[in-house]
């Protein structure tokens, strides 16, 4: 369901004057209900690898074919239009941050992407709030303004959001780093769920216990291997 082919990422730092490599020669194929695992240290490209596989970032080079019922895609060479309708339809990604919206409370931000998808307003709510408790929110929080929740507080809500429609492709930056205990393991188990239900995953996890079990594929990242220089 998705084939990655030659993928290669570098950033131009115009300050400097000079490119950076994020990453290079990334193939990899996955299908529906695998999990990959994306190992390596810091600065080898993991988040940027999955900003690029969800065009936050644009690729320089390769390919990334997603296939979907419409056909098949390279998300490398999408529109920004295309772009945003394939996200909302088939990949979901969590960022180890949350930008919580001014005004909008827990509850309804995990809602949202239901009601995109037309399911009834209480029933949306009804789900967003099971998960979320799943994942050991307070209950007092569900209605409240995210703007001042602690870092794992965020980092749930982050995730529910992610986690309350079965996207087909689902892309995970560290989600548990800043996660409890009861939380890791609710994960754990939503994440055995959506395999079964045909989701595909790449993910960075800080502890390899956060997906034991699940994953079925291990892609290592080197540190980086040149840094081309511009002048
Ligand atoms: N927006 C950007 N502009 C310029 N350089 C960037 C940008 N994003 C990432 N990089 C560079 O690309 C390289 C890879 O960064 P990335 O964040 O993908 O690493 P990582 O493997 O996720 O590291 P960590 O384990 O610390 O999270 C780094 O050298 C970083 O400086
Ligand atoms: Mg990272």
């Amino acid at each position: 369901m998705l084939q990655v082919i030659d993928l290669e990422k570098r950033f131009f730092l115009h300050r400097l004057g000079r490119e950076v490599l994020a990453f290079r020669q990334v193939s990899f194929s996955l299908q529906a209900g695998e999990l990959l695992l994306l190992e390596g240290p810091n600065g080898a490209g993991k988040s940027s690898l999955l900003r690029t596989l969800y065009r936050s970032y644009c690729p320089t080079g390769g390919q990334i074919l997603l296939q979907t019922p419409r056909g098949r895609v390279d998300l490398a060479r999408l529109g920004d239009r295309e772009i945003l309708w394939i996200r909302r339809e088939y990949i979901g990604y969590v960022s180890q941050f949350l930008d919580p919206r001014p005004r909008t409370t827990a509850l309804e931000l995990v809602a949202e992407p239901l009601l995109w998808r037309g399911v009834e307003e209480s029933r949306a709510r009804q789900r967003a709030a099971e998960l979320l408790l799943e994942l050991n929110l307070k209950p007092e929080l569900l209605e409240a303004f995210p703007t001042g929740f602690s870092g794992g507080e965020k980092q749930k809500l982050n995730l529910a959001r992610s986690l309350i429609h079965p996207y087909p492709l689902l892309l995970l930056d560290e989600p548990t780093a800043s996660l409890d205990a009861g939380a890791r393991k609710a994960l754990r188990e939503r994440l055995r769920l959506l395999k079964q239900q045909g989701t595909a995953l790449v993910g960075v996890f800080h502890s390899p216990e956060d997906v034991a079990g699940l994953v079925d594929k291990t892609y290592h990242l080197e540190e980086k291997q040149d840094v081309a220089v511009r002048t």
